[in-house]
């Protein structure tokens, strides 16, 4: 069973090899696609970053208010502090975040949401922490026909490359974290039902990636 401290373990030990791995799997793509995600967003404040990882997503930010990334993996914050010194880095869960109501005016999520294991508290804790009027941003796989495919490859093709990687502890949990993705009309569906109106949809790789705004209401 996967549980917040194997996502914080398998996190941990990757941080090192991530960003390569990470561009290695999205063919170069992620940079522009983070990118995308933040053009998309108006809100000028201060923004979190939850999942934030090796701070990329902060890093691209153009906002002129405070840059606060969050993560469950101290290991992955260290190389986030490495390459953001103006942003602000924290050891906290999503689920329970330790911010004050309306922080924050945007939210972003990079390849995370469908790593939680507990996303209706999640989008409370983002309707709490958002301002009224605030904008969530997420990009994240998309559950659809072709995941069966990719489940494969991984379990197969791409085995050998995996496991040399990451072990086979790590691929598994990436396997199953691909499971476990969404379709965009799930996700769609649980942050209409959490207080949130989706705003825009964009879909990348073919409809396997998707960038989605939406706004607190
Ligand atoms: C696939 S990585 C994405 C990192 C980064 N956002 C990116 O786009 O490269 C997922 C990150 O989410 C973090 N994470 C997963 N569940 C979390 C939770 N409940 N609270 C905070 N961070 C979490 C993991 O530790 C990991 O660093």
């Amino acid at each position: 069973m996967v549980t917040k401290k194997t996502v914080e373990e398998v996190f941990s030990k990757v941080s090192r090899k991530y960003d390569f791995f990470l561009n290695l799997v999205t063919f170069g793509k992620i940079d522009l696609w983070q990118r995308e995600m933040l053009d998309m967003l108006s809100c000028e404040g201060n923004r979190l970053d939850v999942g934030t990882g090796t701070g990329e997503v902060l890093l691209k930010s153009q906002n002129r208010g405070l840059k606060v990334g969050m993560d469950l993996s101290k290991d992955m914050l260290r190389r986030a502090r490495e390459k953001c010194k103006v942003c602000r880095f924290l050891v906290a869960d999503a689920e329970n975040m330790p911010f004050k109501k309306s922080s924050f005016s945007s939210v972003t999520l990079s390849l995370v949401f469908r790593h939680l294991l507990d996303r209706r508290s999640f989008l409370r804790e983002v309707k709490r922490v958002l301002k009224e009027g605030g904008e969530l941003a997420l990009l994240d796989i998309n559950r659809f026909s072709l995941t069966p495919l990719l489940v494969f490859l991984m379990k197969f093709p791409l085995k050998p490359f995996g496991l040399l990687i990451f072990g086979s502890e790590k691929w598994s949990f990436f396997i199953h974290s691909l499971e476990n993705a969404l379709s965009l009309e799930e996700v769609k569906r649980e942050l209409t039902e959490e207080g949130f109106e989706v705003a825009e949809v964009q879909k990348r790789l073919f409809g396997f990636v998707y960038l989605l705004l939406a706004k607190r209401r």
